[in-house]
């Protein structure tokens, strides 16, 4: 049985790329493991964020979460600034990283380009994120490929740590799946699928009604060749299309390759909007009925009791190895 630690910003409504590369996998993982997922608002708040939105946005996300299939009798769902442990032990986790690396992070260095006055919560977001997965003694980290630096990053933190006062921290390993750990912007298929990006049909929300699916994906950029084939390099609006089609309808890349030889990519298009619309519809449904329910309130309440018992417990062991606070 592992321990299985992972967090979701309340940014926005999550991304078809936030679900496929990420979230799916959180509700398989429960068969048999620990887990543990958070609504990671303190690493929200790196950038400014519209308090009545991101208070929205953290409602939402809880009921997303268990629309897409967290089951609170086995796991663990909370906020991350109703436990403060996270916030205690992302200071250590601060004064336990150096500059030149947290400098070096490719998040920080995207984020903080062009930026006048850059907070500097963007800089230590990576021991903050370290912190999270550390408190739970966690194995395994389910993520996207985009948070693989970070991963790296958490486990060279965990390591100097435990070198210098003793066995503290379990070492994580990333869970990265094999497709849909990079799904691409429908717009510009060489970038990153993202909550934020200005150009609203560059990216699918869970929540996006059927229309605006269908309309987003009859506009992905494809290419001239009008062959439906897998290449990342050479075609990849087309193959982005595929990993999401493939994740969606469960068929594997070659056999959809072979069912679309000879056809145009209309019907190819028209086909993978009703994958991703019959996938999301079910969640949606879920969605509708927790968003008014008490019940949420009262699972993420149990949710920062539990969590709040076993971050603790770490917390404790790291401050007294530190030889911080008072210890007998
Ligand atoms: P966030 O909120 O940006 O994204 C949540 C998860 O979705 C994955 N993801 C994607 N996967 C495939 N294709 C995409 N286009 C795509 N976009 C996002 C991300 O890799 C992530 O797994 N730093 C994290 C949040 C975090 C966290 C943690 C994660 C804070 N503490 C501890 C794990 C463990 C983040 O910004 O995720």
């Amino acid at each position: 049985m592992a321990k299985i630690f992972s967090g979701v910003q309340p940014t926005s409504i999550p991304t078809l790329g936030n679900y496929l590369g990420a979230m799916r996998n959180f509700a398989t993982l429960q068969e048999g493991n620990e887990c543990i997922y958070c609504i990671v608002d303190e690493h929200a708040i790196t950038v400014p964020q519209d308090p009545k939105e991101i208070q929205s946005n953290i409602h939402s996300l809880a009921a997303l979460y268990l629309a897409m299939g967290i089951d609170p009798k086995r796991s663990i769902l909370f906020i991350q600034s109703e436990v403060p442990c996270h916030a205690q032990l992302g200071w250590i986790m601060q004064c336990t990283s150096y500059m030149g690396e947290l400098e070096r992070m490719t998040q920080f260095k995207d984020k903080s380009k062009g930026k006048q006055a850059i907070p500097a919560g963007l800089l230590t977001y990576p021991p903050l994120m370290a912190a999270d997965i550390l408190l739970y003694q966690t194995d395994l980290v389910p993520v996207g490929a985009d948070q693989k630096q970070h991963l790296e990053l958490t486990r060279d933190l965990a390591e100097r740590f435990n070198n210098k006062y003793g066995d503290v921290f379990t070492m994580p390993e990333p869970y990265i799946p094999p497709v849909g750990a990079r799904i691409m912007s429908l717009a510009e298929p060489t970038k990153k699928m993202s909550k934020s990006d200005a150009n609203r049909k560059a990216t699918i929300f869970t929540l996006d009604s059927e229309k605006d699916i269908i309309k987003k994906i009859k506009s992905a950029t494809t290419d001239d060749e009008a062959t439906v084939r897998y290449d990342r390099e050479t075609k990849p609006g087309i193959s982005n299309l595929l990993d999401i089609f493939s994740l969606c309808s469960g068929t594997s890349l070659d056999e959809l390759v072979a069912k679309y030889q000879g056809k145009g990519y209309g019907e190819f298009k028209t086909d993978v909007a009703e994958a991703v619309v019959s996938m999301i519809k079910p969640i949606q449904e879920r969605y509708n009925n927790l968003i008014e329910s008490k019940e949420l309130d009262e699972i993420l309440d149990e949710g920062a009791d539990k969590a709040y018992s076993i971050a603790k417990k770490t917390l404790t062991k790291a401050e007294a190895a530190l030889g911080i606070g008072r210890h007998n």
